[in-house]
């Protein structure tokens, strides 16, 4: 009678592919008096990928292996995960070479890597080889668990460091809101101080509009932080006028001219939270390389991508002191930042993540030769008809690289 102690038990567990027979009752007889459990499975049709996870060893015997069935053991064994490898034992007819054992020979050779035993063979030796196969398994069992625990930390990680990154969003928003505060607080200063009702009511009406700006601010900050968890369509329009909304106060004191070179108003699905954020990071970063006085130069037009998709092209351009030799090519690795405290670095790593979940891909050129130094980003987000629910397991460790195609230019 079969023992069943997996899934993922931990337990011993073997897997016993035989029809019902002598082969099936010997190797049922030996486990019998073993410490293990196994499963008998009669037909390679009943054995699916989930057993060959969760157990430790597959034994089959030799007789079911015509090439059909040799077939679709090779394609289960083939997809396993990449930490998994089960340990095969085949039992084989013992003795002379025949035409007939050349030929189950041949038809067994898809599954290389298999142990070959003998039979009949005694019951010990059966067991010292699944006791064998189940240390090397338990092997396999360990990097799983080390893999996951590593992936669920790295989870941990980037979510994080997008709050980190949100954080800062968060504090240029606190930032941009201080600032007509302030204003209005001076001005109720002089309202209370004016000598004239006309001076009061043009201070009034200097408020009424700083507290617009604020109330401006809050508005789409809210609308689109609404819109963070669902894909929506939108005008791409909508997002980068918001950002230069956003940073209306700094692009004013940095004394930045804008222009807005928009040639589509296409619409486009997305998580228009998400691309907010990148549009900021990518706006601030041009600011910040602006210090006084500079060009800022959105250009939006519908294009193609490199593998034909059709999409839109959203190219985000500075006058400011360029990418550093030293760091372009490293810009998009998390940590990497040339502004000291004032910087996390993170700010184009999450982008390139926020980039792969809209499977677009973004691209730079940079110069810091005095007198035409500056940096031109350039993203291409194609029109996608669904995107990847937001946090799912997908996030792999390696897709940072991978959403973000860099290339720089001197
Ligand atoms: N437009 C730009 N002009 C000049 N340098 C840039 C520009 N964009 C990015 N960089 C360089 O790339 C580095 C990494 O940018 P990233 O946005 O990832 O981080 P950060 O801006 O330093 O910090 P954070 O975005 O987390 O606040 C910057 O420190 C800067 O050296
Ligand atoms: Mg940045």
């Amino acid at each position: 009678m079969a023992k069943q102690t997996y899934p993922g038990s931990g337990a011993a567990s073997v897997l016993v592919l035989a029809p019902a027979g002598a082969v099936a009752d010997f190797l049922t007889d030996a486990l019998a008096d073993s410490q293990m459990s196994w499963k008998v499975i009669p037909s390679a049709r009943d054995l699916s990928q989930h057993h060959i996870i969760n157990a430790c060893s597959l034994v089959v015997s030799e007789e079911l292996l015509e090439p059909p069935v040799v077939e679709q053991l090779r394609t289960l064994l083939d997809s396993q995960p990449p930490w998994s490898d089960i340990p095969l034992l085949v039992l084989v007819a013992g003795g002379q070479d025949t035409p007939d054992s050349q030929t189950r020979e041949h038809n067994r050779s898809p599954l290389s890597g298999a142990t070959l035993l003998e039979h009949p063979l005694r019951p010990g030796t059966l067991l010292a080889n699944l006791r064998f196969a189940q240390r090397a398994r338990e092997r396999q069992f360990e990097m799983k668990r080390h893999l996951e625990h590593t992936r669920l930390a790295e989870e941990a990680l980037r979510k994080s460091e997008k709050l980190a990154v949100a954080g800062r969003l968060a504090a240029s928003i606190a930032h941009e809101i201080n600032n007509p505060l302030e204003s209005v607080t001076n001005l109720l200063y002089l309202i209370r101080n004016a000598t004239s009702l006309d001076d009061a009511k043009q201070y009034c009406e200097l408020a009424e509009k700083e507290l617009r700006r604020v109330s401006e601010i809050a508005t789409q900050t809210l609308r689109f932080y609404r819109q963070q968890s669902e894909a929506t369509r939108l005008d791409v329009t909508q997002i980068t006028d918001s950002v230069l909304s956003l940073y209306q106060g700094r692009l004013h004191s940095h004394q930045v001219k804008v222009v807005c070179d928009y040639r589509t108003h296409a619409s486009l699905l997305c998580y228009a939270g998400e691309l907010r954020q990148l549009v900021a990071n990518l706006v601030s970063n041009a600011l910040d390389a602006m210090k006084h006085t500079g060009t800022l130069t959105l250009r939006l037009r519908d294009a193609r991508g490199v593998d034909g998709r059709d999409g839109v092209r959203l190219t985000i351009a500075d006058t400011g002191s360029g990418i550093p030799a030293t760091v372009r090519e490293h810009i998009f690795e998390p940590f990497i930042t040339t502004k000291g405290a004032t910087g996390t670095g993170l700010g184009l790593w999450v982008s390139a993540e926020i980039l792969r979940k809209h499977e677009g891909s973004m691209t730079f050129r940079s110069s810091t030769t005095p007198g035409r130094s500056g940096t031109a980003f350039s993203i291409f987000l194609p029109f996608c008809e669904v995107l990847p629910a937001q946090n799912t397991a997908a996030q792999s460790s390696s897709g940072h690289a991978q959403g973000a195609a860099a290339s720089a230019a001197a």
